[in-house]
């Protein structure tokens, strides 16, 4: 029991994943999993972030589980209009899709999401009234050179102009460290803490909800490092990418963070 009142969020992003066949497969394991041995939504919240033509045939399918469903990325721009290839929060919204990832590192490094793109889609995604689980993280580079902390501190800062005094209770964030992704190397869970700890102290700087956000650890979380990472005071989930595509090894990392409650 780690005694924190925030309850933790297990998110699988299964990023350009998968095909079809392989998609209905998963979704079948997961709902075998996740109703068979219930995880308590006091105990865990659950989602799956699957690709946004699957969004709302992955909801369908799992509206009587505990998991919810979350977008991958919206829109920078508002509302509907004459935007070709753009989903925008007011869509999200429609499909009844309350949950969406935002500033996930593929996103500013391969789709050049800059820091004011990412600043406008949490400002639209919170004007709709989504939740948004805001990512955040380092390169390698960053950290070998002493910067870790204040590049994460100030991608935390970038979006606090944007997000209202009531609106913090929609915010999750995501510490990913950049070289820890997809790499099976995963921050130990002290550098981690750590980094989450700076984290909430930047928080609370922000705003009074600092003690109340959950800070999601990602990187590489499989069950075999998932205990280690729920103990520490600070990691309040997972966004897990790779193992999230195996319900037993999801449903695995779920039960590690449920049973800190
Ligand atoms: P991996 O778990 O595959 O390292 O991916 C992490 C991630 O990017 C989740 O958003």
């Amino acid at each position: 029991m780690s005694g924190s009142t925030i309850i933790p969020w297990v998110v699988g992003n299964w990023k350009m994943n998968p095909l079809q066949a392989n998609a209905q497969q998963l979704i079948q394991d997961l709902k075998q999993y996740f109703t068979q041995e219930q995880i308590s939504a006091q105990s865990c919240h659950i989602g799956v972030a699957p690709v946004s033509i699957a969004l709302l045939n992955v909801r369908a399918q799992l509206c009587d589980t505990p998991i919810k469903t979350v977008a991958q990325d919206v829109s920078r721009i508002a509302g509907l209009g004459a935007y070709t290839g753009e989903v925008s929060a007011e869509l999200l919204k429609d499909s009844g899709i309350q949950f969406v990832l935002v500033g996930h590192s593929e996103r500013r490094e391969i789709f050049a999401d800059t820091a004011e793109i990412v600043k406008q889609k949490v400002q639209h995604a919170l004007s709709a009234g989504l939740t948004v689980i805001y990512c955040v993280g380092e390169s390698l580079e960053q950290r070998e050179s002493g910067q870790a902390e204040q590049v994460v501190l100030q991608q935390i800062c970038d979006i606090a102009t944007v997000v209202q005094a009531e609106q913090w209770q929609k915010i999750v964030i995501a510490y990913e460290p950049i070289w820890a992704i997809g790499t099976g190397k995963t921050a130990s869970p002290e550098d981690a803490q750590t980094m989450h700890a700076k984290i909430r102290e930047g928080l609370s700087q922000i705003t009074d909800q600092g003690k109340n956000i959950a800070i999601l650890y990602g990187g590489s979380v499989k069950p075999e490092n998932a205990v280690e990472l729920a103990a520490c005071p600070d990691i309040n989930g997972a966004l897990v990418g790779g193992a999230s595509l195996n319900a037993e090894s999801f449903y695995q990392i779920a039960q590690a963070f449920a049973k800190t409650q």
